[in-house]
């Protein structure tokens, strides 16, 4: 199967993602830049699939012209292969005929400074969604720089492939494994991980993985440990990033199914804290999404002997979110109160939207959102642990103590 037949699961958290994020970025940064935004995708792809479900291209399509009564958003489309590229135009030029966007034809690193130059005085939101570590650090980094130094909002998203950095780490591994030096092909790997996550740092995190480094990274059970030591480095990656560019960074792994290694992390480098906070509420709807999605494909599989996986009935099935959410809101709930109550533990005020990875923790992209994070502050202050009440249409940007006694 190609990767433009069908969209699984994963692409389907990616696009719900973009679906919600985009809107709202544009509406709140655009409102520092007369309304004027640009949507980068510097790894398009063919702008659907080939089932017609629509791809990033669309999605941000579909994105712009929900804004578009008060903001002017230009979309950019870049993509290198060129039978991908006439797909792409013809995809648009059916689908979005009216609407304004530029696709181009092209390596994203030769096009990026004239976009960056000709994008000055928008807020710019830019995608990044390479299949493997094709996108430098550098490359992520002066971007951000520059755009700081330029004044413009300016947010990031990045594919970060865990896959890839298992696979180039497990060679580093496996030769330490069989006690030789790396072979020019493993050496060619290494300067390509080399670029992508900046030079040499990430290595040593690989000479703690043990014996299963063969291990697939996607299995159940295998290849846990060395897909671990893969997520770790894509963390330190985000935390270099944000650390030496000043923006704030926020991560979500993609996994196939529940309890399947992530395959992905999407990671946001943005400028504000209402950035990773409106991230955070984005992915917990896609996360939602994604659960349909794996319980639809998993139902819709055949068995051995043509039964369906989950039920007998797949035609018959729907995802009923509503429920589902009433199922998992009070452990949402109770997890993200209990994290409010950690952070207060060690430190005397906190701002949720400074904070968006510790107070939501592992109910990040599970279909948690703004809604669970307000009832979690709504039920500390019940129960005198916090002093703020979680009223207010900006309460995730308020200070939040102890109670006084
Ligand atoms: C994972 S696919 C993109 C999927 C798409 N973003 C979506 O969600 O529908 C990556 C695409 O990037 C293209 N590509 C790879 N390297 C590139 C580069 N250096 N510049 C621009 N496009 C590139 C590939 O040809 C491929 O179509």
């Amino acid at each position: 199967m190609g990767f433009f037949d069908s969209r699984r699961a994963p692409a389907v958290m990616k696009h719900g993602l973009l679906r919600r994020y985009c809107p709202a970025f544009a509406s709140k940064a655009g409102q520092l830049t007369m309304g004027r935004v640009t949507f980068l995708d510097g790894y398009a792809g063919a702008g659907c699939y080939n089932n017609d479900e629509p791809g990033s291209p669309l999605v941000l399509m579909e994105a712009a012209h929900a804004v578009s009564a008060n903001r002017a958003v230009e979309a950019i489309f870049v993509e290198k292969d060129r039978g991908t590229f006439e797909r792409l135009e013809i995809v648009l030029n059916e689908k979005c005929s009216g609407q304004s966007y530029t696709a181009l034809y092209g390596d994203i690193d030769d096009h990026i400074d004239h976009i960056l130059d000709n994008c000055r005085g928008t807020a710019l939101f830019a995608f990044f969604d390479p299949f493997g570590p094709t996108l430098s650090a550098d490359r992520v980094r002066s971007l951000l720089n520059k755009r700081t130094r330029d004044g413009d909002p300016t947010d990031v998203l990045v594919h970060v492939s865990v896959r890839s950095v298992w696979n180039f780490g497990s060679r580093l591994t496996k030769a330490r494994h069989e006690n030789r030096d790396l072979d020019p092909s493993d050496q060619k790997f290494i300067v390509r991980l080399d670029r992508f996550l900046g030079v040499d740092w990430w290595k040593d995190k690989f000479a703690t993985v043990g014996e299963s480094y063969t291990d697939e990274p996607d299995g159940k059970e295998s290849g846990v440990k060395p897909a671990n030591v893969a997520l770790d480095v894509a963390q330190e990656y985000a935390d270099r990033i944000a650390r030496e560019t000043g923006y704030y960074t926020i991560s979500m792994p993609v996994r196939r199914r529940p309890g399947h290694v992530p395959i992905f992390v999407l990671t946001l480098f943005t400028r504000h804290g209402d950035g990773a906070w409106l991230f955070a509420d984005s992915i917990g709807h896609a996360g939602l999404d994604w659960e349909e999605s794996w319980q639809h494909s998993e139902i819709s599989r055949e068995g051995p002997r043509g039964q369906t996986g989950l039920f007998s009935q797949p035609e018959s099935w729907s995802f009923d979110r509503d429920e589902y959410e009433r199922r998992h809101s009070n452990e949402w709930i109770e997890i993200i109160a209990s994290n409010i109550d950690a952070l207060l533990m060690e430190r005397e005020s906190i701002r949720i939207y400074e904070n968006v990875v510790s107070v939501f923790g592992n109910t990040l992209g599970t279909g948690a959102r703004e809604t669970h994070v307000r009832k979690a502050v709504k039920h500390l202050y019940m129960h005198n642990r916090v002093d703020h009440d979680g009223k207010g249409r900006y309460f995730y940007r308020d200070s939040i103590r102890r109670p006084a006694t």
